[in-house]
Order: C-alpha cells, then structure tokens, then sequence
C-alpha cells in the first residue's frame, strides 16, 4: 500500500463516524485523490449509505470485508470484494451483517486473523487515501483497522463527559502500536457540534484544555446538509459543493494532510 490509510474509531455510538468517512471520502476525491473505504463495521451503515440498504443486506459473505476473516474464503480473489460507487475516484469495500461473526471481543489473542486487513491493503497500490470506519466497540474489527492503519482520528461528540470511554480508546491505541508502530493518532475530531449550546462549547474548551494540540481546529457541526446528502447517497462534496458543510471537510482533508506532513517531517528529523 503507498497510500495514506486512516481510521475512524470510538466506542461511542453515533458520534459521526461513518458519516465523516461518507463526506470525507467526497472530499478527498473532489481534491482528485483516489479514495478505497474500508467498511470494518457490521452494522453497514458506510456502505449503505453509498450502495444502499437492499443491496447491501444481500451481500454474501464472500463479497464483503467478513471475505478476509473467513476461512471458507482465503482462495476467492480478493480483488473482487472493491466495488466501484458511483462516484469518481471512490471505491469500496463493503459489510454487513456477516462481518459480525468475526467481531470477536478479544482480538490480541486472534493469531494471524489481527493482520487481516492490513495484508489485504499491503496488496492494493491504486489509491491514495484509505479511510476506514469502525464499529462502537474496540473488537477484532477495531483492532484489524488499527494494526492496518497509519493514523487514527477519533470522532468525539461534544456532550461525551464521561472521560473512561476516551481512556479505553487511547489505550487500545497504545496496545495496537505494539503490533503497529506507525499507528500515529492525529487528534480528536469534534463532531456534531452545535456553537449556539453552551455545554458543547464548555466541552470543547475542555477537551482542548485536556488534550491540546490533539484536538483537531476543525469541527464538524451538526448540519442538515450532512443528512440530506447522506439521505440522498451523495457525500455533501457531490450534493453541494458550495456548502458549508462541503467547506467544512475541504478544511478537515487540508488539516488532516498538514498533520500529516507535520508528522512525517519530524519522524524524519529524528
Ligand atoms: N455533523 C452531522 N450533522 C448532522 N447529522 C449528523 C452529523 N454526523 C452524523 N450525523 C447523523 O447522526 C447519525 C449518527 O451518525 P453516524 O452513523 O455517522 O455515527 P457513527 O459514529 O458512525 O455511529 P455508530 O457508532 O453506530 O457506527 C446519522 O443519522 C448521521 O446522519
Ligand atoms: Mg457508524
């Protein structure tokens, strides 16, 4: 893989995950990357969100991402499990239901099934960018993301205040870099924000005064287009461009990529 491969990961249910991948995925491709998502969450919703529901919830195994963990599966070619969107320069690899088998709580102990999808991304040299979407849990799918991944970034919504959650991530973070020292976090993303509320502002000073320079300056907020475009199975960069939602994750491409920048230079200074 020469591309850039990210992960979206929090236990947190519905903090914006696969939402961020869909409008990500537009922007990134409107910037003229060529973009693979990976669907690492059985519930499906990335993929149903570009291939829609019906089409989706028929998947066989063998044609989505559960193809890698499956042993009945280790002779298809894996090729086929990318699917081409309807969009330019975005592909897919799709789940579903089936993925949940293989989400198993205890991924350290899984033997050569952690390395799953990072061996399936070490075959591809046609994208640039990889965004992968994880389930509300640190399981097997989690883990594979984070071992395969270059850089986490951890959507948060801003009303969050128990702190244990964000530590259990941090921590699965630390355990996965074991296996994959260029895991590199590249900061909290404050999703779902609403200025006009003032706990979601007090939370976001707060997350900033904690975590500093690894919170992302861009946050996503709570915006009608995001829905509306997502309903209508485009990414906002598609639907409206002219958006400020679609501006919105222009900015949150071009920071991520600084971020990245800024972390390869010092890795190669030191
Ligand atoms: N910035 C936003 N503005 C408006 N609606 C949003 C925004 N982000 C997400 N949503 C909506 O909130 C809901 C949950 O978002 P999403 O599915 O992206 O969360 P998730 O973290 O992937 O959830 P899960 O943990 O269940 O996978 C969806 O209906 C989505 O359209
Ligand atoms: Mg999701």
């Amino acid at each position: 893989m020469t591309g850039l491969v990210f992960c979206l990961i929090n236990q947190k249910g519905g903090c914006g995950k696969s939402s961020t991948c869909f409008h990500l995925a537009g922007a990134f491709a409107g910037l003229g990357y060529s973009v693979l998502l990976i669907d690492a969450d059985p519930q499906g919703s990335l993929s149903q969100g570009f291939l829609g529901s019906d089409t989706v919830e028929n998947l066989p195994a063998s044609e989505t991402l559960a193809a890698l963990f499956d042993e009945s599966c280790f002779f298809l070619d894996r090729q086929r499990l990318i699917r081409a969107t309807d969009f330019e320069r975005i592909s897919i690899v799709a789940a579903n239901q089936h993925l949940g088998d293989f989400n198993a709580p205890r991924p350290e102990k899984s033997g050569m099934i952690q390395f799953a999808l990072r061996d399936f991304l070490e075959e591809q040299n046609a994208f640039d960018i990889v965004l992968i979407d994880c389930p509300p849990n640190l399981y097997q799918c989690s883990w594979n993301a984070m071992i395969a991944s270059n850089y986490v970034v951890i959507p948060v919504p801003p009303e969050d205040f128990g702190t244990q959650g964000l530590r259990a991530v941090h921590q699965a973070i630390d355990n996965a870099r074991k296996l994959n020292p260029t895991l590199r976090r590249l900061g909290h993303l404050v999703s779902r924000y609403d200025r006009r509320l003032l706990v979601h502002r007090s939370y976001e000073e707060r997350l900033r005064e904690l975590y500093r320079e690894m919170v992302l300056d861009t946050t996503v907020p709570e915006a009608s287009a995001f829905k509306v475009a997502l309903a209508c199975r485009q990414p906002v960069e598609i639907y409206s461009a002219k958006s400020a939602a679609a501006k919105t994750m222009r900015d949150l491409v071009e920071e991520l990529l600084a971020r990245v920048a800024e972390r390869t230079r010092k890795r190669t200074v030191a």
